[in-house]
Parts: structure tokens; sequence; C-alpha cells
């Protein structure tokens, strides 16, 4: 473990969260008029400053800042390729020209404002949009080079391949051992000693097993909201996936259930690759390695996380990130 929020010198996060300086941060009873001056400065700052939103805004297309790392990235190193892609709702379209590189074997976070279409780009990695009427697409994704749209796909199988975790835990209403096995009683495993063999490694994986090993019989259900989710990652995990998607999986979880949430990110990244969608900057910068900022449908920089904390091509990345704009 390598990270850890109340640790006062964790690697990833003192890296990445930038540290202003001690005159701009107020006390509470300054915090209100400092902000408004904030915003007033960012207003002003925005005219003519955020080349690429006001480029976004106004319809034009753009060249998003996508740092040497990413481009550069060999095809070994790329676990899916996200090209071109675009996704319409109906006549409305929430995605524009996406090209995403997601690094094999590290977190890749999804930043920006609501609405951007940050849960729609993750659920097109494993066609759970085409459970929505009215869904097109264009452009492609690879996952390990295959296609993941296009004919003679199984979506069944690439949904197993790709596991995806939600920001409400959704248990089954059935034991916490019939829960972590069940995607692999769909697949006709019906050996007792291979899913209990199974049910446990993906509950150690997931960093639940001690916790639960005594019950499994019990109800999932009866579990924390923190446990919850870790049953739920145990449960994608437990067929062995190319990649985990995880859509603000910390939103509904208290601050201990959240550190437990973002320790096994980092612990399960190595393997099973994470794309996340992440609200809270802080947790960006302490889970993630890369980080892609998006804005009404399009990406605008994506780059290390590191470097898109610290010093982001662009002044719109940075203000975003400080929470200054959006
Ligand atoms: N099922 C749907 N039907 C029609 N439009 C949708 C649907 N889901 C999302 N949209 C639209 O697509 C756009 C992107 O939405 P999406 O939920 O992907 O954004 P998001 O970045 O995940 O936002 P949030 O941070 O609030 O979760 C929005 O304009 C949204 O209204
Ligand atoms: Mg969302």
């Amino acid at each position: 473990m390598q990270s850890n929020i109340l640790d006062p010198t964790p690697s990833r996060m003192s890296d990445a969260i930038p540290t202003r300086p001690a005159a701009s941060q107020p006390s509470a009873d300054q915090a209100a008029p400092t902000r408004r001056v904030a915003l007033r400065d960012s207003a002003k700052a925005e005219a003519g400053r955020y080349r690429i939103i006001e480029a976004i805004r106004s319809g034009q297309r753009h060249e998003p800042a996508v740092h040497a790392e990413l481009a550069n990235l060999t095809d070994a190193e790329t676990i899916a390729k996200i090209d071109d892609f675009q996704l319409w709702y109906g006549k409305n379209q929430a995605i524009h020209h996406v090209n995403i590189n997601v690094a094999r074997g590290k977190v890749t976070a999804l930043i920006g404002p609501s609405g951007c279409g940050k849960s729609t780009l993750l659920r097109s990695v494993n066609r759970l949009n085409d459970l929505i009427d009215g869904v097109r697409v264009a452009g492609s994704i690879t996952i390990n080079g295959r296609q993941v749209f296009g004919p003679g796909v199984d979506v069944i199988n690439l949904r197993k391949r790709v596991g995806m975790v939600f920001q409400k835990p959704n248990p089954f209403p059935m034991s916490i051992f019939d829960n972590v096995v069940y995607r692999l009683r769909i697949d006709g495993e019906r050996s007792k000693s291979t899913l209990e063999a199974a049910s446990e490694k993906a509950l150690r994986g997931a960093a639940l097993w001690e916790e639960v090993k005594d019950r499994l019989k019990d109800s999932a259900v009866g579990l924390s909201g923190g446990q919850q989710q870790r049953l739920c990652i145990a449960r994608a995990i437990v067929a062995d996936p190319e990649m985990l998607l995880l859509d603000e999986p910390c939103s509904a979880l208290d601050p201990i259930a959240t550190l437990r949430i973002e320790e096994l990110i980092h612990e399960i990244a190595e393997r099973y690759t994470v794309l996340i969608v992440t609200h809270n900057m802080q947790q960006a910068a302490r889970v993630s390695d890369y980080t892609a900022f998006m804005y009404l449908g399009r990406l605008v920089e994506f780059g290390p996380t590191k470097l898109i904390f610290q010093s982001p091509q662009l002044p719109e990345t940075e203000d975003y990130v400080m929470g200054r704009f959006g």
C-alpha cells in the first residue's frame, strides 16, 4: 500500500495535490468573500483565457491537450483505445470525437463538470448504454485489440471481460457467497469447491474476506455500505475481468469506507486496470495515474495525474482542478 489519506506523507496525494501559498488559504470566516473574489477573477480570466473551452462552447472542433506520455503509449501498454468516439441519445449528442488511451495496469480517472459525459463514456466501454432506447454511436472502442461495437460482439461476454461498479452499492438480495459467485454460476460452474475457492479469492482481492469469512451465508444486504461496495468489487473481479469500470464508487460512502475503497483501487489496478469516474478532485489525485478532463462531451486535457494537478497545459484545467471553474 503506497498511499493513505490519513498518512501525512502519502506518496501520490502529496505529490499530486498542489499546495497553495498560505496567504491564499482563507480562514473559515474569510472564505466566502475570498471565494467571491476568486470567482470574479476567474470570470475575467475566462474571457479569452480558456481557449479550448471557448472553442467547445462555440461548437468548433478543437485539439485537446494530450500529454506526450499518453500520446506515445505503445500498443502493449494500452489496454483500451477509445478512438474518435461519439454518442447520441436520440438527437442529443453527449460525446464528441473523444480519443483516450487507457494504460494497462494503471488507474485512469475521468473528471469534469456534471453532465459532461463521464458516465456515458464509461458505460460505453461495456456497452451498458445499449439498454437505453435511441442510443447511437460512431468511432470505435477496442479492448485488448477487440472491437466493443460492431457485428458479432458477444455483449454478455464483453461485460464479463469489463466489470462495472456503480455509485450506489447494489448487492443482490441473496447471501454474500451467492453474490460473489453469481457470474460463475451463470456461466454454468457448479463445482462447490471451485465456487468456494473463487469466492475466497475474489473476497480477498476485494479486501473483504477477513470481515465476512464466518458469515458467507448471511444476506449481503446486511453488510455496511462500504462492505457492500467491496462485495460489488468482489463480484466484478470473480470472473477475472480485463478491466474494471468504477462510476463514483465512493460517493455514497463515509470517509473511512472511502479510504478502504481507495486503497483497494491501488491494489487491484495492476491486475485489472481501472477506469474511474470521480467528482472528488482529491480522490482523482490520490488514486489515479492518469486523468482525463472532459467538458460538454469533449476531451479537454489528458495527462499524468501529477501533471494535471500540478502543472496542466491549459489554464481551464488548472482552474477546474482548483475549483475555480466549472
Ligand atoms: N439515459 C439518458 N437519456 C438521455 N440523455 C442522457 C441519458 N443519460 C445521460 N444523458 C445526457 O448525456 C449527457 C452526459 O450525461 P452523463 O450522465 O454521462 O454525465 P456525467 O458527466 O456522468 O454527469 P454527472 O457528473 O452528473 O454524473 C447529459 O447531457 C445527460 O443529460
Ligand atoms: Mg455520471
